[in-house]
C-alpha cells in the first residue's frame, strides 16, 4: 500500500503584505537588487491548474481530485495582470513569459496577450512575449495566440517514445498530439520554438538521443533540464539527476557539438551548436552549475503574489495593493522596495551542501508559480 503524503503547510498561505514605502521610489528602468542584478524577466502564472500530472511537478498523490485549486475570485483579472506588468516594465522588464500550471487552460488567454503586446519597454521597444505550455492544446490554439501578438512558445516534452511520455505526464496523454501542437506552432510562425525536456535518470534518460535526433535540423531548439529540487512534493533525490555534462557527452559522441557563447545576460541555458550546422541545443543545469549570479527573473503567481526565486518559501502580496487604492506610482515603489533587498541564490547555496540536502523544505510549488 502506498503512503499518501499530505503537505502540512499550504505554501500559498506564506505571504507577506507589501507596504507602500513612505519615500517614493520612481521607476527608472534601472532597478537593481542587493547583488546588483537587474529585473528583466517577469514570469506570470495565469492558472494553478494543469491537465498533466508530471511526477516531478504535480504528483498525483497530492494533486488529486480533492486538491483545492484557487477559486476564480482569487485570480488576478487580465486587466489587473496588465496593470502590474506595465509597472514591472517601467522598472526595466523586457521579457514576459506566461506560465501555469498549464496557461492554455485559462479561458480567453488571447485577450491577455493582446493587452500585454501593446506594452512597450522603457526604450520604446516591443516586449519579448512568450509562453510555456505542455502542448496539449496547442494545435487548437496556435493561430489565435499568434494573431493576439504572442511571439514564440516553449513546449515541455519529456520523451518521444509514447509509453515513456504517457508515464511521464501520468495522464496517459499521447506524444503524437504534442508533436502536432509543435507543428501547428511552427506553421503559424510562433518561433523560434524551444522544447524543454526534464531529464530524470532511470526514467527518461533513454529519450535523450531519440529527442536530439528528432529535433536536429528542424529549427526547434531542444533544451535538456536537470531535474530540480523545486517544491516540496516531488521526492527529489540527487541520484535521479543526470548532470548536463553527461547529456552533452552522449549527444556529442553521435552528433558532434561545439559550444556557443551566451546570447543574453541572465540566460538559463548553455548553448551548443551541431558541428554540421544543423541547429543548436541547450542545457539548463541549475543543480550542477547554478546560474544565480545574474538571475534577473521575478515571478507573479496567479493570485498576485510576487516571488523572487523559484525556491522561495514566501511570496510578497501585491494583490492587496492592486485591489486597494494604490496608484501605479505606489505599486512601482512597493515593487522596488521588494526587489532592492533581494539576495536570493538558492541553487548556489544548495550546491555547497551535501548531495541530497534541500535546505528550507517549505518551498513554493512550481505548478503555483510556473517555470
Ligand atoms: P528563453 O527566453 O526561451 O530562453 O527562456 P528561459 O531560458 O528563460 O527558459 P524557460 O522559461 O524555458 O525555462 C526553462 C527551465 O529552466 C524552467 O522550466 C526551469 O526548469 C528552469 N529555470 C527557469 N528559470 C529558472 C530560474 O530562475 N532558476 C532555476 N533554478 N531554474 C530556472
Ligand atoms: N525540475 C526541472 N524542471 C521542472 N519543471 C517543472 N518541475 C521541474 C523540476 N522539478 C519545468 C518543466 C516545464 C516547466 C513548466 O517547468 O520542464 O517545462
Ligand atoms: Fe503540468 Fe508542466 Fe507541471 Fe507537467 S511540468 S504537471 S505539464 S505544469
Ligand atoms: Fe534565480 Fe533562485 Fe533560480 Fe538562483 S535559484 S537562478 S536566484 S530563481
Amino acid at each position: 500500500m502506498s503512503e499518501r503524503v499530505i503537505p502540512l503547510i499550504d505554501q500559498r498561505l506564506q505571504t507577506r503584505a507589501v507596504p507602500i514605502p513612505a519615500q517614493a521610489i520612481a521607476a527608472t528602468g534601472q532597478l537593481r537588487d542587493a547583488r546588483g542584478r537587474a529585473l528583466r524577466d517577469l514570469r506570470i502564472s495565469v492558472t494553478d491548474r494543469c491537465n498533466f500530472r508530471c511526477s516531478y511537478c504535480m504528483p498525483k498523490e497530492i494533486f488529486d481530485k480533492d486538491y483545492q485549486y484557487l477559486p476564480h475570485s482569487a485570480l488576478l483579472t487580465f486587466e489587473e495582470i496588465t496593470r502590474v506588468a506595465k509597472v514591472f516594465v517601467a522598472h526595466g522588464v523586457q521579457k514576459l513569459r506566461l506560465t501555469g500550471g498549464e496557461p492554455l487552460l485559462r479561458k480567453h488567454l488571447e485577450i491577455l496577450i493582446e493587452q500585454l503586446a501593446a506594452l512597450r519597454t522603457v526604450d520604446g521597444a516591443p516586449l519579448d512575449i512568450t509562453l510555456t505550455t505542455n502542448g496539449s492544446l496547442l494545435r487548437r490554439k496556435a493561430q489565435a495566440l499568434k494573431d493576439a501578438g504572442l511571439q514564440r512558445v516553449t513546449v515541455s516534452l519529456d520523451g518521444l517514445d509514447d509509453a515513456v511520455f504517457r508515464a511521464m505526464n501520468d495522464v496517459d496523454f499521447p506524444v503524437a498530439d504534442v508533436l502536432d501542437g509543435i507543428a501547428a506552432a511552427q506553421a503559424v510562425g510562433l518561433g523560434p520554438i524551444k522544447v524543454n525536456m526534464v531529464v530524470k535518470r532511470g526514467t527518461n534518460d533513454d529519450q535523450i538521443l531519440p529527442m536530439a535526433r528528432h529535433f536536429k535540423g528542424s529549427g526547434v531548439v531542444l533544451r535538456f533540464i536537470e531535474y530540480m529540487d523545486v517544491g516540496a512534493t516531488n521526492g527529489w533525490r540527487m541520484d535521479e539527476v543526470l548532470p548536463s555534462a553527461k547529456v552533452i557527452e552522449r549527444i556529442h559522441r553521435e552528433m558532434p557539438l561545439v559550444p556557443l557563447e551566451q546570447a543574453a545576460e541572465g540566460e538559463t541555458a548553455q548553448r551548443w551548436a551541431y558541428a554540421d550546422g544543423s541547429g543548436e541545443i541547450g542545457v539548463i543545469s541549475s543543480v550542477t552549475q547554478a546560474f544565480c549570479s545574474d538571475c534577473n527573473r521575478a515571478r507573479l503567481s496567479t493570485e498576485g503574489q510576487l516571488y523572487l526565486c523559484l525556491f522561495a518559501s514566501e511570496g510578497h502580496d501585491l494583490r492587496h495593493l492592486i485591489r486597494g487604492d494604490a496608484s501605479d506610482e505606489d505599486l512601482a515603489s512597493a515593487i522596488a522596495s521588494v526587489w532592492q533587498p533581494r539576495a536570493d541564490r538558492y541553487s548556489e547555496l544548495r550546491a555547497s551542501l551535501p548531495p541530497d540536502s534541500t535546505p528550507g523544505k517549505r518551498r513554493v510549488e512550481m505548478s503555483y508559480i510556473g517555470g
